[in-house]
């Protein structure tokens, strides 16, 4: 069994997490491992192609040309125009399939390609630090694997129009984090219709779920697609309990779970994610998947990405002054990212930017919390606290090959396919999938906790 905790992990496993130190989120170590890679899969040939060194093509034409005597300013001349063309192909290779209705081709043009993919300006991408730095056994190598092996799967998906729930990226992350960790248990927290039920069950065909959700997906049958699984129990409809109000020693009893480090959670259920992390972490469960980790000023509830959100933190803490740099990118930013918040609407009255506006949303921002910002600071010290690992799962693809208009991914870590490789993105199979599946990315985390 790969459960990758301490306790259950084989030595080898844990040596190697414990040898890999979280020394840089946005290095350059993953995309360089996919550039390497000399697998089918991986290997992309429009990347080689467009790193050709001019200098290489000069020298050789500049030696031609001297032997060729008078005639040399005209060839000169047509060496030059051809070189031109070569260079307007090549680095328009990633614009070929740019919708002209989502606008990437100004975007693109507007932050060039740096713009899109890199620090957020200077502020960067705010990350939660764990206790010892430790991070994940799996490498974009994997993550690549993973997304050829899932896109067949997720194309046999019983709910194909799942507005209000997961799209692609997180369906995929969610697959892979199960199939990785081959849990004995798997809970989810908010099912709706049934989709993530559905893609746990593709993760771990066996292995029994329990799923908290108020309705009962079943009722969704009744006007439309939905999942129902045979060997998934259901608190729901009349038999709904909140995850803070399971009597977990009696259910795990009765699903002859021991050793609660082979437990699986997945929430998915919009309620404040510290209250979730400390309602797990009293019951003893490890490892915790949340959909939406919200960015900063967005979202309905408060989520470990705007917790972590600290002066502390490079790509952390922000400033409300009308006239500063982090003003002007975020006007920038907000004119291209339906998602990105510029500063008016990240600032409240006082300058409160932390949560949304200064509240810790929950419950769907249904109930809110306004809080300090010393509050806010405690709440990241505890989280560090418990913390063993942080991790937040890339988008699958760069907008320029998604056509994706929402999130900005100049506040999301690098794409597993970078953009500009359409070639791999192709041959993963992506391209047979609609746009508006790539929409959903919300900066999908999981995490390892544990009592100091
Ligand atoms: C965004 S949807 C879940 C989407 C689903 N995971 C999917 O992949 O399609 C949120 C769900 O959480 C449910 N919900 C609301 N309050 C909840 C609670 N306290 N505990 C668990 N689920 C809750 C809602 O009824 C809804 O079905």
């Amino acid at each position: 069994m790969h459960l990758a905790t301490s306790t259950s992990l084989s030595p080898t496993h844990k040596t190697k997490m414990l040898e890999r130190v979280l020394s840089s989120r946005r290095g350059a170590s993953h995309a360089d491992e996919a550039a390497n890679d000399d697998d089918e899969a991986t290997a992309d040939e429009s990347k080689t192609k467009k790193h050709l060194p001019i200098s290489f093509f000069t020298t050789r034409a500049t030696n031609y040309f001297t032997r060729m005597g008078p005639l040399w300013p005209c060839l000169g001349v047509l060496f030059l125009v051809l070189l031109l063309i070569f260079s307007l192909i090549f680095n328009s290779r990633s614009f070929v399939c740019v919708s002209p209705y989502n606008n990437s081709v100004s975007r693109s043009s507007y932050f060039g390609f740096d713009g899109l993919e890199s620090d957020f300006g200077s502020l960067g991408v705010p990350w939660c630090r764990s206790k010892h730095g430790k991070t994940v056994e799996w490498t974009t190598k994997d993550l690549l694997k993973g997304l050829e092996e899932f896109v067949p799967i997720y194309e046999t998906r019983p709910i194909k129009n799942n507005m209000y729930g997961m799209g692609f990226d997180h369906s995929f992350g969610l697959w892979f984090i199960a199939r990785w960790l081959k849990p004995d248990l798997m809970m989810e927290s908010g099912a709706f219709k049934g989709h993530s039920t559905w893609v746990l069950r593709q993760a771990m065909p066996e292995t029994p779920i329990i799923s908290l959700t108020p309705r009962h997906p079943e009722k969704y049958l009744k006007k439309g697609p939905a999942y129902v699984d045979g060997n998934c129990t259901y608190f729901a409809g009349k038999d709904f309990v909140d995850f803070g109000s399971v009597d977990w020693g009696k259910v795990m009893k009765k699903h002859g779970i021991t050793d609660l480090s082979r437990v699986l959670i997945f929430f998915d259920d919009h309620q404040n994610e510290l209250k979730r992390i400390r309602q797990a972490l009293d019951a003893g469960f490890r490892h915790l998947v949340f959909e939406d980790n919200y960015d900063t000023g967005t979202g309905d509830h408060y989520s470990l990405r705007q917790i972590c959100d600290q002066f502390y933190i490079r790509g952390g803490g922000h400033s409300c002054f009308k006239d500063s740099d982090e003003a002007r990118i975020r006007s920038k930013r907000k004119k291209f990212w339906e998602k990105a918040v510029d500063i008016e609407e990240l600032c409240a009255p006082g300058e409160a930017w932390w949560g949304v506006r200064g509240y810790a949303r929950d419950n769907f921002n249904h109930s809110n919390q306004p809080i300090s910002y010393s509050e806010h600071f405690q709440n990241s010290r505890f989280v560090e606290s418990i913390l063993d690992v942080y991790w937040e799962l890339p988008p699958v693809a760069g907008p320029s090959l998604t056509h994706q208009s929402r999130y900005d991914p100049a506040r999301a870590q690098p794409p597993i396919v970078e953009d500009g490789r359409y070639g791999l993105f192709q041959r993963l199979g992506l391209t047979r999938l609609e746009n508006s599946v790539f929409n959903g990315y919300t900066q999908m985390v999981y995490l390892q906790i544990s009592r100091q």
